[in-house]
């Protein structure tokens, strides 16, 4: 058998990892996982490490969790796979029940891929469709926000804002429109720092008109009957550097495009499944989109899957007489597959025996008082947080909100620090972030923030 050391080199022979530059690795070794329980994660020597990003946001009741892998298991003993065209399964069908259920009313038809990007390219392809079909031709373009992320899928892409992600692929992407990110702590129309606020942390923020919104008005009134659709992940931009933005930003967005007929597409990828809260972030703003896109906690990180979730009156308008040439021409070969239909209809099921939003407040409360205290670390420049989500936006300079050199790779060091003291961070260039599984407790969360206070505080820059 080969060791731990024979296969980290076999890796580097073989392997090409995701949102990785390679050369990091070519004399630091990849942290081998062997194991997972709970809410951590456990090397081959039998080292612990907290799994403080739920393993790139999908787990939600911890790792190894028996409700799920027996459910998983059985579910193997009767069909792994079948294609979804032509073909249909009970857990397919009892799992799109479940999301029409717990999703705004209006939310009626379910169409499975299987990871996030597919999900808003469905969203994306379904709003474009369903203009052709109903005469408007003239409603093509689409709307998105700086900072926004849907995926790396070319349609995804086209409406990402997330510049370093995006700029190698700029004439292979289609044009739409940007409007601002709601990015509070760079907030352009913020006023400037005053005594009482000498950090830009949080100034402003009280009597925020929403300025930020102002381009859309303005694109709105000029090009409103020539949009599709909007996408948007509410109320926390996540890999534009999980931007936490106010509920009222959210609801007025939505009454702003719904007065021109634009199709909302919401992009709960990362919010979805109590992450926020409250099962979709959707529920704390009480509006109801065209579009809701789902996946990573879907299957509480179990299995890949995804669901785009529309309307009734967007599916009728692709519902007719085959000759009609209205078909939906999209999917994708693990369509509604059956494991991972079992695996998020357990995760719903241990939603209900474990009372887990319930559980969750208390936590949230601590967890979000606790952050608090990382705005007097000296590179701290803003803390922010939603639900089970916080980060830290590290800076230069705290008054002026200056960031580090990229060359300074700042987010890497805390990344090899937070592995000494038993944490998985990654943060998103410098912003450091915390995105746990909603199973943590609040002695674990307790113990988080204090090894996670250490790693930053402990920088020596
Ligand atoms: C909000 C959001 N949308 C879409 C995606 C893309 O998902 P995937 O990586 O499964 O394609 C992500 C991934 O991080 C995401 O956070």
């Amino acid at each position: 058998m080969n060791s731990e050391l024979d296969l980290l080199d076999l890796d580097r022979k073989y392997l090409w990892h995701p949102y990785t530059q390679m050369k990091d690795f070519e004399k630091d070794n990849l942290l081998f996982v062997d194991r997972g329980e709970g809410i951590f994660l456990f090397d081959s020597l039998g080292r612990r490490y907290y799994d403080t990003i739920s393993s790139w946001w999908c787990i939600l009741h911890g790792h190894n969790h028996p409700m799920i892998k027996s459910a998983i298991m059985a579910q193997l003993d009767r069909l792994e796979h079948v294609h979804f065209a032509g073909t249909t399964h009970e857990g397919a069908i009892r799992l799109a029940e479940r999301l029409v259920d717990l999703t705004p009313d209006g939310l009626d038809r379910v169409f499975y891929s299987d990871n996030g990007s597919t999900a808003c390219e469905v969203a994306i392809n379904m709003s474009f469709q369903y203009w052709r079909h109903m005469g408007e031709t003239a409603r093509k373009g689409f709307i998105s926000l700086e900072r926004g992320y849907h995926g790396d899928t070319v349609g995804a892409m086209s409406l990402g804002g997330v510049k370093a992600f995006n700029s190698p692929f700029d004439t292979l992407t289609f044009d739409s429109y940007r409007i601002p990110s709601p990015y509070c702590y760079r907030c352009p129309y913020k006023a400037e720092p005053t005594v009482e606020s000498p950090n830009r942390q949080g100034a402003g923020l009280l009597d925020c008109s929403l300025a930020c919104l102002g381009p859309l008005d303005e694109l709105l009134a000029d090009k409103g009957h020539e949009i599709a659709g909007i996408i948007l992940e509410p109320l926390l931009q996540a890999a534009g550097g999980m931007i936490v933005y106010p509920v009222k930003y959210l609801k007025r967005l939505a009454e702003l495009v719904s007065n021109y007929g634009i199709h909302l597409i919401l992009d709960e990828v990362a919010t979805g499944f109590g992450r926020t809260g409250r099962m979709f972030a959707l529920e704390h703003a009480g509006i109801s989109p065209d579009f809701l896109c789902l996946s990573k906690g879907l299957t509480a990180g179990y299995i890949p899957m995804a669901a785009t979730i529309t309307t009734d009156e967007v599916y009728n308008a692709f519902y007719a007489d085959y000759r009609e040439g209205r078909t939906f021409f999209h999917g994708h070969t693990f369509t509604g597959n059956p494991l991972a239909s079992a695996a998020a209809l357990a995760s719903l099921e241990v939603f209900e025996q474990e009372n887990v939003l319930n559980g969750l407040q208390d936590k949230i409360s601590v967890f979000q008082s606790g952050i608090k205290g990382f705005r007097k670390l000296p590179f701290v420049g803003d803390v922010r947080g939603i639900g089970m989500v916080a980060a830290f936006e590290l800076v230069m300079d705290r008054k002026t909100g200056t960031m580090f050199p990229p060359e300074k790779r700042v987010g890497q060091m805390i990344y090899k620090d937070g592995l000494k003291k038993g944490l998985i961070l990654r943060p998103l260039n410098d912003i450091v972030y915390l995105f746990l599984p909603l199973s943590v407790t609040v002695d674990q969360i307790e113990d988080i923030l204090d090894r996670s206070f250490e790693v930053i505080s402990g920088l020596s820059l």
